[in-house]
């Protein structure tokens, strides 16, 4: 397993490309399952999440083909069984679901397990199915699910204890395309991956209004033809470079960027203090850090709100910011698994039921720690470039999942940090 080692008290300073979103791609590969057309997509991050997700989709039959961040699926002829050994690696293989029950009218996918983030249910992703009448039997470890009657249009209402769900969303809308009538989706989630993946199926024929609202409508079409597409920028990579770039640089500039998609990180970091620049265009941005920042509280929520994948760069950000700041994650209330961790570098946090208390120390000492989750592994990284001395990260299998060569874009950044094969 590799180890990232971290040299603190870095400088980082100067311009790097943000990858395609990851999470944006996840669903969009899965969506190619809907037509028998080539498709093709293009800024794809070359993450293990991604290579995962186009393991699955060549174990369902599809012919694909990778070359750098551009990605040819042709899912001709498919089967409806997506393979347990890839899908309990990743949660979002889940959302092979929607397009298989409405390509094939059935599929089996395994439930997937937890993580350390929290419990990850899917209850919201069957009522959805089942509400189009889908026959869901969950046997084995393994979901079946069968629409003897077809796929039918139906209301529902997607809102969980925990808000809207964005994979949920997904699975439900892309089932819905193919279905016969209209779909209407109540409490819908609105993020930008959730936005992009309907603008891919509208390319593809689907009739789908108000994506980005908590209410969409689908009309079911007969088929769906195969595309050409680019996805959006990766809005939590950017996110996590500028607060990179606050907590030790001095000016890092990304290109590729979404302003609308950073708003909610954008705030905090004003409200923090720092300094936030974009371009006219809204597709680069600056960042600086202020002169004297202080403590800021955050609660993270559905988009538009601040997002939770954002939660954990952000208390390493706020561990090493003057002031006291309340930190509460009400997605998923038990994703402070970088809280130990920073503890063991100095950090003052204390954990107390969906919240962190962060109280700003002036320094923190490198460490061995140890990655437990993307984002996680991520704030680590962050603490590391400030922290004094060296950082070793171990399990950096968790960081490849989603950050597409964080390393060489640290180098090239001028930070100090070196990927160790062990
Ligand atoms: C997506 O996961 C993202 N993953 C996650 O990013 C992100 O943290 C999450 O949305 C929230 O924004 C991808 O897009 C691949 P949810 P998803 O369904 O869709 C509860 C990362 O770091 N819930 O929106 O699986 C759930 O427990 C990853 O890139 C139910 O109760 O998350 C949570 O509390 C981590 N029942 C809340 O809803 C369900 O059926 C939101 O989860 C589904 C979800």
């Amino acid at each position: 397993m590799d180890k990232l080692i971290v040299h603190g008290n870095s400088t980082l300073k100067g311009t790097i490309n943000i990858s395609g979103s990851k999470n944006a791609s996840l669903p969009i590969l899965a969506a190619a399952l809907l037509t028998d057309e080539p498709c093709i997509i293009r800024r794809v991050p070359d993450v293990s999440d991604t290579n995962y997700m186009l393991q699955i989709l060549r174990a369902l039959g599809a012919d694909v083909e990778r070359s750098s961040g551009t990605v040819r699926i042709h899912a001709a002829n498919i089967v409806p069984e997506a393979p347990y050994d890839l899908v309990r690696r990743m949660r979002a293989s889940i959302c092979v679901m929607g397009p298989l029950l409405a390509r094939l009218g059935q599929a089996c996918v395994s439930l997937p397990g937890g993580c350390v983030i929290g419990d990850r249910p899917v209850d919201l992703h069957l009522k959805g199915l089942k509400g189009l009448g889908a026959d869901i039997d969950v046997e084995g470890g393994n979901m079946h699910f069968t629409a003897p009657n077809g796929l039918k249009g139906c209301e529902i209402d997607l809102s969980g204890k925990h808000g809207p769900t964005v994979l949920g969303t997904d699975n439900l809308m892309m089932a819905a395309v193919l279905a016969e009538g209209r779909t209407i989706i109540e409490s819908a989630a609105c993020e930008p991956e959730v936005v992009d993946l309907a603008d891919f199926l509208i390319q593809m024929g689907a009739k789908i209004e108000g994506a980005g609202t908590r209410r969409i409508t689908i009309d079911g079409v007969g088929s769906l033809k195969g595309v050409d597409y680019t996805v959006i920028p990766d809005r939590i990579e950017a996110g996590t470079f500028m607060v990179a770039g606050v907590m030790a640089g001095d000016g890092v500039t990304l290109n590729r960027v979404n302003r609308d998609h950073l708003a909610a990180t954008t705030r905090v970091l004003l409200e923090s203090g720092h300094l936030v620049e974009f371009n006219e265009a809204g597709d680069r941005v600056t960042v600086r850090p202020g002169e004297a920042p202080q403590g800021c509280n955050i609660t993270t929520a559905p988009f538009p709100g601040f997002p939770t994948d954002m939660q954990a760069q952000f208390t390493a950000m706020l561990a090493t910011t003057s002031g006291i700041s309340v930190v509460e994650d009400t997605i998923f209330p038990q994703r402070f698994m970088q809280c130990a961790e920073l503890k063991r570098m100095g950090a003052d946090i204390r954990v107390d039921n969906g919240t962190a208390i962060v109280t700003g120390v002036e320094s923190l000492s490198g460490a061995p720690v140890m990655a437990s989750d993307l984002r996680a592994s991520a704030a680590l990284v962050l603490a590391g470039l400030r922290a004094r001395g060296k950082t070793e990260i171990l399990r950096v299998y968790h960081i490849d999942r989603g950050y597409e060569h964080i390393d060489e874009k640290i180098l090239q950044l001028g930070g100090a940090v070196e990927r160790v094969r062990e």
